[in-house]
C-alpha cells in the first residue's frame, strides 16, 4: 500500500516510516519540521535502504494536503503530525487546538474526497484520566486536565462521528503509553528541544552528562517504592504495531492501547538503566509534578487478540538503544 505518514520525520513516526517500508509498503511523508529535522529523511532511507517521497507541508494547510491527494495514490494515512507537550499546551491552547484539530480534520476531508478508507490517528493513553489501572479500551474517557489531552480526544469523538456517518471508512485510534528507546542502528531516536520533560530523554541527558541529576518527582505515591509507574513501549514495538494496526483495518472505528502491560516505576527504571549500560544515574527525590498519576498502564490483551501484534522488548532493550541513540547524537544541551 501506498502509505501518506503525517509526522514522518517525528520520533514515532521516522521508526514508523521504516517499519511500514521494512513490510513492503510505499511511503509519503508530509512534514512540516517544527519539531524534527529533514536528516531524518535521509536517515529513514538509508536504515530502510529504500525511497520514500518527502512533502515537507504543513497538514493544517488543506491545499497542500490536497495537492498530495492528487499527485499521489494514497491507500492509506497514518496521522502523526501534532503538537505534543502538555505543559506548553497550557500556555499556548489555541496552537494546540489549531493544530491537532484542523490537520485531523483536513486530513478527514480529504481521505472523503479521495475515497481513501483507511486512517490510523495517534492518540494517547492521556485520555483515560487517572482512572483505575490497567486501562482498557472500554473505559469511559475522563475529562483531561490539559488542552494536549483535550486534542486527542476530540481528534477521536470526530473521526468516531465520520466513520459512524460513512460505513465504509475505517478507522484505527492507537492510544500509545509511553513511548521510549530507539531504532538499533542509532540513527533515529528521540530529539526533545531544551530540557527534556520526558523521563527516559531526561536520563539519558544526565548519563552523558548534559543534565547534572535526575529529579524524581515525588516517591510517596501506592506504588511498588513510591515513584510513578508508567508503561513504557521500545518505539520499535510501537511502530509495528502501526503496521499491524493499518494491515488489519476492517470498517468502523476500532480503538487499541499500545502499551506492554507491564508497570515500571521511575526508580525501577533508573536501576534498568544503570545495569543495561553500565553507567551511573544520579537522582534526587524532589515533590510530586502537578498532574501527574500514580500509575498509568495498559491491558494491552485486545491488540493482542485482534491485530495479532503485541510489544517484545523489555525495560533493558528500551533503555540501551536509548542511550546508543543518545551517544551518537550531537546537539548541545545546556547543563541546568
Ligand atoms: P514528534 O514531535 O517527534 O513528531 C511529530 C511530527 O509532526 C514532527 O516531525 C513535527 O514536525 C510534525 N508536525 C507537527 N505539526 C505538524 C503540522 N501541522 N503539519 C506537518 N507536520 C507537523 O512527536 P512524536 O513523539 O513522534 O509523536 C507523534 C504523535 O504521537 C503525536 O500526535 C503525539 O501527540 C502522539 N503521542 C506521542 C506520545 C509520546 O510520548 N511521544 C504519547 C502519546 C501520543
Ligand atoms: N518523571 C520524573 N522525573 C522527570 C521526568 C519524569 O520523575 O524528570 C516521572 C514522572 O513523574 C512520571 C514518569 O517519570 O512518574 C513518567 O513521566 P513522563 O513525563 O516521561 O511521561 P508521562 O507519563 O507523564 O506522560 C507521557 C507523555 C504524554 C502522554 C502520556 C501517556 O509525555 O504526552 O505519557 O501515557 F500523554
Amino acid at each position: 500500500m501506498n502509505i501518506l505518514v503525517t509526522g514522518g520525520a517525528g520520533y514515532i513516526g521516522s521508526h514508523t516510516c521504516i517499519a511500514l517500508l521494512e513490510a513492503g509498503h510505499s511511503v509519503i511523508i508530509a512534514d512540516n519540521l517544527c519539531n524534527s529535522k529533514s536528516e531524518t529523511v535521509m536517515k529513514i532511507m538509508d536504515i530502510a535502504d529504500k525511497e520514500v517521497t518527502f512533502c515537507e507541508i504543513d497538514v493544517t494547510d488543506a491545499e497542500a494536503v490536497d495537492i498530495i491527494f492528487r499527485n499521489y495514490k494514497v491507500d492509506g494515512v497514518i496521522h502523526f503530525a501534532g503538537l505534543k507537550a502538555v505543559g506548553e499546551s497550557v500556555d499556548k491552547p489555541l496552537d494546540y487546538y489549531y493544530n491537532n484539530i484542523v490537520s485531523t480534520l483536513v486530513l478527514a476531508k480529504a481521505c472523503q474526497e479521495y475515497g481513501v478508507n483507511r486512517f490510523v490517528f495517534s492518540s494517547s493513553a492521556t485520555v483515560y484520566g487517572d482512572d483505575k489501572v490497567p486501562f482498557v479500551e472500554t473505559m469511559d474517557l475522563l475529562p483531561t486536565t490539559n488542552p494536549y489531552g483535550e486534542t486527542k480526544a476530540m481528534s477521536e469523538r470526530i473521526l468516531t462521528d465520520i466513520t459512524n456517518a460513512n460505513p465504509d471508512f475505517s478507522v484505527s485510534l492507537l492510544r500509545y503509553f509511553n513511548p521510549v528507546g530507539a531504532h538499533w542502528s542509532g540513527l533515529i531516536g528521540e530529539t526533545p528541544n531544551g530540557i527534556p520533560n520526558n523521563l527516559m530523554p531526561y536520563v539519558t541527558q544526565v548519563a552523558k552528562g548534559k543534565l547534572k541529576s535526575l529529579r524524581v518527582f515525588g516517591n510517596d505515591y501506592l506504588t511498588v517504592d513510591g515513584t510513578g509507574v508508567r508503561d513504557y513501549i521500545h518505539v520499535v514495538d510501537l511502530a509495528n504495531g502501526h503496521v499491524a494496526a493499518l494491515e488489519n483495518l476492517t470498517e468502523g472505528v476500532h480503538i487499541y492501547n499500545l502499551g506492554t502491560g507491564k508497570g515500571t516505576s521511575v526508580l525501577e527504571l533508573v536501576k534498568a538503566f544503570e545495569e543495561a549500560n553500565d553507567i551511573e544515574v544520579p537522582y534526587e527525590i524532589v515533590d510530586r509534578r502537578p498532574g501527574d498519576i500514580a500509575s498509568c498502564y495498559a491491558d494491552a490483551s485486545k491488540a493482542k487478540r485482534e491485530l495479532g501484534w503485541e510489544a517484545n522488548l523489555d525495560i533493558i532493550s528500551m533503555c540501551r538503544d536509548a542511550w546508543r541513540f543518545e551517544k551518537n547524537y550531537t546537539d548541545f544541551v545546556e547543563s541546568k
